[in-house]
């Protein structure tokens, strides 16, 4: 298996060459445009690694499902899908997705950034740091890793430069689906998005989620097998954003993207994939992640189709 790993980093990293690191976060253009690195463990706890596996980085948006599944967990599902809806945009993350003067809970999924800002406000807690506080705990359970932290200066660079998530937040209070003060819930965004992870750490959260909320490492139900089937049916339609079509055809399993450059992979009930490859294509994802998936997709038969 670490041989196959390899040749499919070997394959792919010309891809790589193709993208462009994010530079609307600042921050986020001191990553090298050539790390690439992979990371699967599969229900037996088997793993196998290839390239630059051990790097930390940025969550950024593979945040977006553990958002959802917190405000589930606090929520339940009938909350929830009344606050943000379920159906794919078809529009860039970060679109300004609504039409005739109204924005309504169904234009927008938990997975683009209008939907993540709102759930924001759905997780319990008395401040915004406090609601952070849960979301770091809960990624940490899921990756079974207690040393998962922030990164402060990309926290600080986002928060410095995102008036675009600016301007989606206040669209939200303007239609009444944020009633809080925006600062304070886009700083939690922002913190979210900042939560710095390594390729082990999302196979591990991805493997959390296929074996439907019971942990492989310590054998605690984390959440209700119901919110997994729920994430994962939101990450297949619409986990990367207006390439989801697409990543279903090529590559078949629920997925989540960032703008850091990592990739979360769920298999469901056999495995959970990390990839890291900050190099991006058109859309935000990360472009040699997309083939090696979509390589490892056809080697292994893990189109859920
Ligand atoms: O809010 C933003 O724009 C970033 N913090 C996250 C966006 C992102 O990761 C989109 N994913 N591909």
């Amino acid at each position: 298996m670490t041989e196959l790993l390899e040749e499919i980093l070997e394959e792919c990293a010309r891809y790589t060459k193709e993208g462009k690191l994010a530079d609307y976060i600042p921050e986020l253009t001191k990553a090298n445009p050539d790390d690439f690195g992979i990371f699967i463990i599969s229900g037996d706890k088997r793993v196998s690694k290839a390239g630059d596996f051990t790097k930390e980085f940025t969550i950024q948006s593979v945040v977006k499902p553990i958002l959802l599944l917190l405000a589930l967990m606090d929520n339940g599902i009938e909350c929830v899908k009344n606050h943000v809806g379920v159906e794919a945009t078809g529009k860039p993350f970060d679109a300004i997705n609504y039409s005739e003067q109204k924005l309504l809970s169904e234009n927008i999924n938990p997975m683009v950034n209008m939907g993540a800002i709102a759930m924001c406000t759905l997780i319990k807690g008395d401040t915004y740091l406090d609601k952070f506080n849960r979301l770091l705990e809960l990624t940490r359970l899921l990756a079974n890793n207690p040393d998962i932290e922030m990164d402060e200066e990309v926290y600080l660079s986002e928060k410095r430069t995102g008036n675009k998530n600016r301007a989606l937040a206040y669209l939200l209070k303007t239609y009444g689906m944020i009633k809080d003060d925006v600062e304070d819930v886009l700083d939690c965004y922002f913190r979210a998005c900042s939560i710095k992870v390594s390729c082990a750490d999302l196979a591990k959260i991805g493997l959390t989620l296929a074996s439907h909320g019971k942990s492989q490492f310590t054998g605690e139900r984390i959440f209700p097998a119901k919110y997994a089937y729920y994430v994962n049916a939101i990450l297949m339609n619409c986990g990367m954003y207006d390439g989801s079509g697409e990543f279903a055809v090529k590559v078949g399993v629920p997925a989540k993207s960032g703008v850091g450059g990592g990739i979360m992979a769920i298999v469901p009930t056999r495995m959970g994939i990390g990839i890291y490859s900050p190099a991006l294509d058109s859309k935000g994802n990360s472009i040699a992640g997309i083939k090696a998936l979509e390589m490892l997709s056809k080697k292994l038969y893990l189109s859920i189709f």
